[in-house]
C-alpha cells in the first residue's frame, strides 16, 4: 500500500502511480511485431541516461506519488549494471516495488541477484512453445534460454511469473491453448495481450489481428472461464479457468481500452518522459538532467515541473481505433513495454 497521494493527476482525474523505466533500447531478440530484423536505428549511447541521473528522476517521480517501478527495454538485462539499478531504486527513500519486463534470455543467470536486489516480480514474454516458430517470430533460436529462464524466476521465487503473449494471424494464433495448457502445468499466470501498432515494421493490420474475442472463444473450446470481478487500473482482464484459482489474462489494448484508468507514465532509455505508449510528443528531462547551468535542487525542481507538464498534456486515450491514428515515430523496442 502507498503511503502517500500522488500528485501526478491528469485534466480527466487520473491519478498516475506506475513508471515504466527503458534501461536499454537493445535487445537481444527481433520480435516481428516489435523491430524489423535489420533494425539499426539505435539510440547512440552518449544519449542514454546514466544510472545517477536515473536514480534523479525517480527520486522526483517518487517524490511526486510514483510507488511502482516497471523496468523494460528494449531488453533490460541487457544494461550491463540492470542488477544494481534494481538495488539502487530499492535504496531510495521510499522505495516503490520494482519489477521487471523481459525476453528472459539472462534470467537463468540473474534471477537470483535479481531477488536478492529486491525484485517483487517478472513478467516474460513468450508467444510460442514451438522452437521453429519461435526462431522465425524473433529471428534467433533461443526458446531453450527462454524456458531456462522462465524456470530460473519460478526458483528464485519471483512469483507469480507471469508470462506475456502475442498471438499473430497465421503465425501463432493456434497456441492459445496449449500455451495455457502448458501454464497451468508450470505455474506461470499467462496473459494474452492483443497486438498493438507498435512496429518499426508496419505489420499490423486491424482487420486481421488477432481479438480478444478471438482468443477468448478459442480458449473456451477447451477449459471453463469466468471473469474475475476486479480489475482496477491493471490492463489484464482476468479469468477463472476451470473454476481457479488458476487465471488467465487478456489484455485488449485494441478492441477494448483500458485508457480511461491509466495509470502510467514511461521514462524512455534517452531520458525522454512519455504520458503514454502511443504519444507522438515527449518531454525531454535528459536536457534537464544535463543543464551546465543548473545546480542540483534546479535539477530537481526543473524535472518536478516537467513531470506535472507532461502529465497535464495527456489526452483521453490512445486512439488506435480513430482512423486519424497515426503510429509513434519511435518503434516500441525504443519506448518501453
Ligand atoms: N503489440 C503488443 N505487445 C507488444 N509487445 C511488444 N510489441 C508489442 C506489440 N506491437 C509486448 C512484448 C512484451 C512486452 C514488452 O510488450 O511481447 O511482452
Ligand atoms: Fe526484444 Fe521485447 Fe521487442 Fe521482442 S518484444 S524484440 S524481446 S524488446
Amino acid at each position: 500500500m502507498s503511503t502517500h497521494e500522488t500528485r501526478l493527476v491528469d485534466t480527466f482525474g487520473r491519478g498516475h502511480r506506475d513508471l515504466r523505466v527503458s534501461l536499454t533500447d537493445r535487445c537481444s531478440l527481433r520480435c516481428t511485431y516489435c523491430m524489423p530484423a535489420d533494425f539499426a536505428d539505435w539510440i547512440p549511447s552518449a544519449e542514454l541516461l546514466t544510472t545517477d541521473e536515473l536514480m534523479t528522476v525517480l527520486e522526483v517521480a517518487i517524490d511526486e506519488g510514483i510507488d511502482e517501478v516497471r523496468l523494460t527495454g528494449g531488453e533490460p538485462l541487457l544494461r550491463p549494471d540492470a542488477v544494481d539499478v534494481v538495488r539502487r531504486i530499492n535504496a531510495l527513500p521510499r522505495p516503490p516495488r520494482v519489477s521487471i519486463t523481459t525476453n528472459g534470455l539472462r534470467l537463468a543467470a540473474q534471477a537470483g541477484a535479481l531477488r536478492d536486489a529486491g525484485l517483487e516480480r517478472v513478467n516474460i514474454s513468450l508467444d510460442t512453445l514451438d522452437r521453429e516458430r519461435f526462431k522465425k517470430m524473433t529471428h534467433r533460436d533461443r526458446l531453450d534460454d527462454v524456458l531456462a529462464g522462465l524456470a530460473a524466476a519460478k526458483a528464485a521465487g519471483l512469483a507469480p511469473v507471469k508470462v506475456n503473449a502475442v498471438l499473430m494471424p497465421g503465425v501463432n494464433d493456434d497456441e492459445a491453448v496449449p500455451m495455457l495448457r502448458r501454464a497451468l502445468d508450470e505455474g506461470w499466470r499467462l496473459r494474452f495481450i492483443e497486438q498493438m501498432p507498435l512496429d518499426a515494421g508496419g505489420l499490423w493490420n486491424r482487420a486481421s489481428m488477432i481479438s480478444a474475442e478471438q482468443i477468448l472463444e478459442n480458449l473456451s473450446t477447451a477449459f471453463d472461464l469466468t471473469p474475475v470481478p476486479v480489475r482496477g487500473s491493471a490492463p489484464a482482464e482476468e479469468f477463472f479457468v476451470n473454476g481457479g484459482p488458476e487465471t488467465v489474462g487478456i489484455i485488449a489494448s485494441v478492441t477494448r481500452p483500458f485508457c480511461g484508468n491509466c495509470d502510467r507514465m514511461r521514462l524512455t532509455a534517452d531520458g525522454q518522459l512519455r504520458n503514454c505508449l502511443f504519444a507522438r510528443d515527449e518531454t525531454d528531462l535528459r536536457a534537464i538532467l544535463r543543464d551546465p547551468d543548473f545546480d542540483h535542487s534546479q535539477v530537481l525542481d526543473g524535472i518536478r515541473e516537467r513531470l506535472h507538464l507532461s502529465v497535464a498534456a495527456k489526452l483521453p486515450g490512445h486512439g488506435i481505433n480513430d482512423p486519424a491514428f497515426i503510429q509513434p515515430p519511435r518503434p516500441m523496442s525504443a519506448i518501453g513495454g
